[in-house]
């Protein structure tokens, strides 16, 4: 089949490449000139585990091209994808002017019957809103047809490859056909395509990330209650994850969820829901719950020196809001050294992948080092933010003779308890026993 895709951010170039992958002609568009260029090249401008193999392989074989041009994008294209961002506005709610705009585009563009898809996270109405602005602009026949994402970044080729589910929201017949065609390679392990209507597939993105999200807030405030009752929130996420209605995924406590899409996605959950004069309690609980934790190592890390950190230096192992990403778009590790550097803490930390992108938005007020033991050099403690796999089985022999003191805060619960208190450590993690 013939496709295209507008945009070509994280979501785009996934979606574009995946199915190429499949076989299909995939021409993706952007009016970013020079990443265009740079992508007819054959430069990956995103890092993604296992997507340069594929984009490098669909190039070259053929399938997958780039143009700034939306008129050569669409000619031949069959289905058009939409995966063009959608921002918090200032009141919270999606902006919504790059999917519209880009409808409008396209209406000018059509000659004959086009399926548009909507793969970015929109708002619920959003179809109808997208179907009226090509209704005005063009008289051909076309479809709109919502078909959310569900992608995690740093597993994005995977989850594509391998979807739990497909969700297409439609009742066109034509594009629930052409969709279903499309789709077809991707679900040969019998997991399912759901068909809907459009409405109930936008909200469905929506409920699947504030349902994950307040797991997580869930499971935080378990652990902060652990803590005070002295049990510990590995041994309840075993104990309760093992009920299949529970499930053992996303129970796992930390510093609360960050990423371009949790926040962002229960924050306009809960604003729709108020829009339509409903109020949803658990969403503004969960973002509560977040806020709170987002900085409680910075507690943690204020009483254990009596509320002074001044002059203290800190190593930070972890910045990125999640492993395998250089993504830090609400990642607590931003929160986190905005408090100490406030409260006039130092700094020294390391990524595997984020440092460049923290180097842009925090600038000289930390220091950053080549590898995660020199960021150790005479620091008071070390701050675990990201479970990176490098760090969870360190050289504790360069540990203890880099920091100053055998002190640990970790975030992200990475090491055994009773081994860093007989190694002689204060080690400090979330829900478990200090
Ligand atoms: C999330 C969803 O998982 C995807 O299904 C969805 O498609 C995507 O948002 C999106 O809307 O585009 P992503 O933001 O890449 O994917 O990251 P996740 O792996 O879901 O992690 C989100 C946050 O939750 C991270 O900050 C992570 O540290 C945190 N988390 C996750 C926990 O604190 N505990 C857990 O048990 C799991």
């Amino acid at each position: 089949m013939k496709i295209a895709v507008v945009g070509t951010g994280y979501v785009g170039l996934v979606t574009g490449t995946c199915l190429a992958e499949t076989g299909n002609q995939v021409i993706c568009v952007d009016i970013n000139e020079k990443k265009v260029k740079m992508m007819q090249e054959g430069q990956l401008p995103i890092y993604e585990p296992g997507l340069e193999l594929l984009f490098t392989r669909n190039i070259t074989q053929g399938r997958l091209h780039f143009t700034s041009n939306l008129a050569e994008a669409l000619e031949e294209s069959k289905i058009i994808f939409l995966a063009l961002p959608t921002p918090p506005g200032g009141d919270g709610a999606a902006d919504l002017s790059y999917v519209l705009g880009a409808a409008k585009d396209i209406a000018k563009l059509i000659k004959e019957y086009k399926v548009i898809v909507t793969k970015s996270t929109v708002p619920v109405g959003t179809a109808d809103k997208i179907t009226a602005v090509l209704q005005e602009h063009t008289d051909m026949e076309f479809a709109v047809v919502s078909n959310p994402e569900f992608l995690r970044e740093g597993v994005a080729v995977e989850d594509f490859m391998k979807p739990d589910r497909i969700v297409i929201g439609t009742d066109d017949e034509r594009a629930r056909k052409l969709m279903g065609e499309l789709y077809a390679p991707y679900v040969r392990q019998g997991n399912p395509i759901i068909y809907m209507d459009q409405r109930s597939s936008e909200l469905t993105k929506y409920a699947a990330n504030s349902f994950l999200a307040t797991k997580i807030s869930f499971m935080n405030e378990i652990a902060n209650l652990c803590e005070l009752v002295g049990a510990d929130v590995d041994m309840i996420r075993r104990g309760i994850g093992s009920d299949d209605r529970i499930g053992r995924r996303f129970l796992f406590s930390g510093i609360g969820y960050g990423g371009s899409c949790f926040p962002k996605d229960v924050q306009a959950l809960a604003k729709s829901a108020k829009e339509n004069n409903y109020d949803f309690k658990i969403l503004n609980a969960v973002m509560d719950v977040n806020d709170i934790q987002r900085t409680i190592l910075v507690e943690k890390v204020k009483q254990y020196y009596q509320g002074n950190v001044k002059g203290k230096k800190f190593a930070i192992w972890g910045l990125a809001f999640k492993p395998e990403t250089d993504d830090i778009r609400e990642a607590p590790a931003l929160y986190i050294i905005d408090e100490l550097v406030k409260a006039g803490a130092i700094i020294s930390a390391f990524d595997p992948e984020a440092m460049e992108n923290v180097k842009n938005v925090v600038g000289d007020k930390i220091t950053y080092t080549d590898n995660q033991y020199d960021a150790l050099d005479g620091a008071d403690a070390l701050l675990i933010l990201t479970e990176w796999s490098v760090f969870r089985t360190p050289d504790f022999d360069q540990l203890e003779a880099k920091l100053k003191a055998k002190v640990i805060f970790d975030g992200r619960n990475l090491y055994d308890i009773q081994k860093m208190i007989d190694c002689g450590y204060y080690y400090n993690s979330i829900g478990r026993k200090v």
